[in-house]
């Protein structure tokens, strides 16, 4: 009998500690390992945030470093365009077929300088008559605006209609 009851306890020790590691498994804390879903979302949207405003600084101080270089250069154009301005509202191109009167100052206004005096500085020039044909009327046909015909651009010497 004594036996018995000495073989029963030794059969229980081990089961009653399987059981005692079993409960161990079950409450071991998993926060400790696996941070819930809200503390991930919450270090993700802190990391973001960090980002951002790193990025912010970055982009802010590049702003400031282009208006720097950009302010220089913007004051030099616009003195260059003051100097360029016109001021005389058409020049009367001469020639033996009727005089061109060219509305020079709408034209610059519309078109800059270059379209018509090139690279050069703008200036007193004498395109003759194919640069000027070419020139002329070859925007105007391509815009299909500006006169291309003959009588629109030479003005001949109105032929005297008095006393009639
Ligand atoms: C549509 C063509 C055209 C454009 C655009 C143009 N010009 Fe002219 N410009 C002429 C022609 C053609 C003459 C020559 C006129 C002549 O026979 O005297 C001339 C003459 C001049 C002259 C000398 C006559 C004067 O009025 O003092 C100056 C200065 C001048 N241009 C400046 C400019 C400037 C500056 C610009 C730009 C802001 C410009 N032009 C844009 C065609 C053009
Ligand atoms: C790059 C294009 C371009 C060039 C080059 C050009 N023109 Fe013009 N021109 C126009 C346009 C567009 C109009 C029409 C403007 C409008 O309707 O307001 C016009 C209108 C005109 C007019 C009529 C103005 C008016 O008030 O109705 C005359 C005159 C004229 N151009 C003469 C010339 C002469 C002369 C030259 C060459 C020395 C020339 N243009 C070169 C685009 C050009
Ligand atoms: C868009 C305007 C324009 C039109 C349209 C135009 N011309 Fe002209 N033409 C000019 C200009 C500007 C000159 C002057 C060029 C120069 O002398 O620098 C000229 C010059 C000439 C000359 C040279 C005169 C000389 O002194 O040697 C003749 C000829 C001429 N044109 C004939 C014509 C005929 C013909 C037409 C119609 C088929 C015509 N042009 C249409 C603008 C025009």
């Amino acid at each position: 009998m004594k036996k018995n009851l000495c073989i029963a306890m030794m059969m229980a020790i081990p089961m009653l500690w399987g059981c005692s590691q079993e409960a161990k498994q079950a409450e071991a804390p998993t926060p400790a390992t696996m941070p819930p879903v809200e503390q991930a979302m919450d270090t993700a949207k802190e990391a973001t945030e960090a980002v951002a405003a790193q990025a912010r600084k970055t982009t802010g101080a590049a702003e400031e470093k282009v208006e720097k270089q950009v302010a220089p250069v913007e004051e030099k154009v616009a003195a260059t365009a003051a100097k360029l301005t016109i001021t005389v509202e058409s020049v009367a191109i001469d020639n033996k077929n009727g005089k061109v009167v060219l509305p020079h100052k709408k034209h610059a206004e519309a078109y800059g300088c270059p379209v018509c005096h090139g690279d050069k500085k703008p200036g007193p020039q004498k395109l003759g008559k194919d640069a000027a044909h070419a020139l002329c009327q070859g925007c105007h046909k391509e815009t299909k605006r500006g006169p291309t015909d003959c009588n629109q651009c030479h003005q001949k010497k109105a032929k005297s209609t008095e006393g009639c």
